[in-house]
């Protein structure tokens, strides 16, 4: 099972006082040493943590897996188009939250949705929809045409007790559907290493997405030792 870094965190940290550093380049080029399959930058229509220049720089000296997180708007678009990461996840993007609170609201946001994942998709690279793990968003999400899926893992990381056990089989199901209906099926979201275990330990998942745990613990251990560790965990336990 892959492990897709987020490193956003690592650019919140040197936004804070406008500086040089720390360098989420740098971020990226440690996770590598430490395991990681890919790398994840959310470039945000505010740039309060990744900056433009993050996302080329990453881009041009990463080799693994380059995860684009962007709002389906034309602008992020447009920059997909440019710098060809990888892959885009597309999720919701709200300027006041702290994180991304949801999945997609694929309803609401069908028409714009659909035209990124057309264009992007019709471009040659592979979007993913950022959905809570529900049977009816997994069926639009296949409607839409998109090649992948990433179940919001929210709920479950915060959720305690039988409530915990009910959102994890939740989240089985919703994989389960998502690989019925031929779609690659990844995770992400509040994920640590307590929690991380259950979620790996699921069949079929092909990655799971992972920032801020990550980088918390690298405080501590640094990011190499903080990655291996966390890809450990996902390995041992999907085996
Ligand atoms: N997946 C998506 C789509 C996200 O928006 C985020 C947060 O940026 C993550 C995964 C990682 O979440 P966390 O930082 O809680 O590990």
């Amino acid at each position: 099972m892959l492990l897709g870094v987020n490193v956003d965190h690592v650019a919140t940290v040197r936004e804070a006082r406008r500086e040089m550093e720390p360098d989420p380049l740098t971020a990226a080029e440690l996770a590598v040493l430490g395991g990681a399959d890919g790398i994840t930058l959310h470039l945000r229509e505010d740039r309060r943590h990744i900056q433009d220049r993050d996302l080329i720089n990453v881009r041009r000296e990463i080799s693994i897996e380059l995860n684009l997180e962007m709002a389906a708007t034309k602008e992020m678009i447009s920059i997909a188009l440019k710098v060809r990461p990888d892959m885009v996840t597309l999720v919701p993007e709200k300027r006041e939250e702290l994180t991304t609170e949801g999945g997609l609201d694929l309803i609401k946001g069908r028409k714009k949705i659909k035209y990124a994942i057309d264009i992007i998709q019709g471009s040659g690279i592979p979007v993913s929809l950022f959905i809570n793990p529900s049977d009816s968003d997994i069926v639009i999400s296949k409607e839409l045409g998109a090649r992948m899926i990433e179940i919001h893992t929210g709920l479950y990381a915060n959720s305690k007790g039988r409530k915990k056990t009910e959102e994890l089989n939740r989240v089985k199901k919703a994989v389960r559907k998502g690989l019925e209906l031929g779609l690659q099926v990844n995770a992400g979201h509040g994920l640590n290493f307590a929690n991380v275990k259950k979620i790996a330990a699921i069949k079929g998942l092909r990655g799971l997405y992972i920032g801020h745990s990550i980088i918390a613990n690298s405080i501590y251990v640094g990011i190499e030792k903080a990655v291996r560790e966390m890809k450990g965990l996902i390995d041992t336990n999907s085996r």
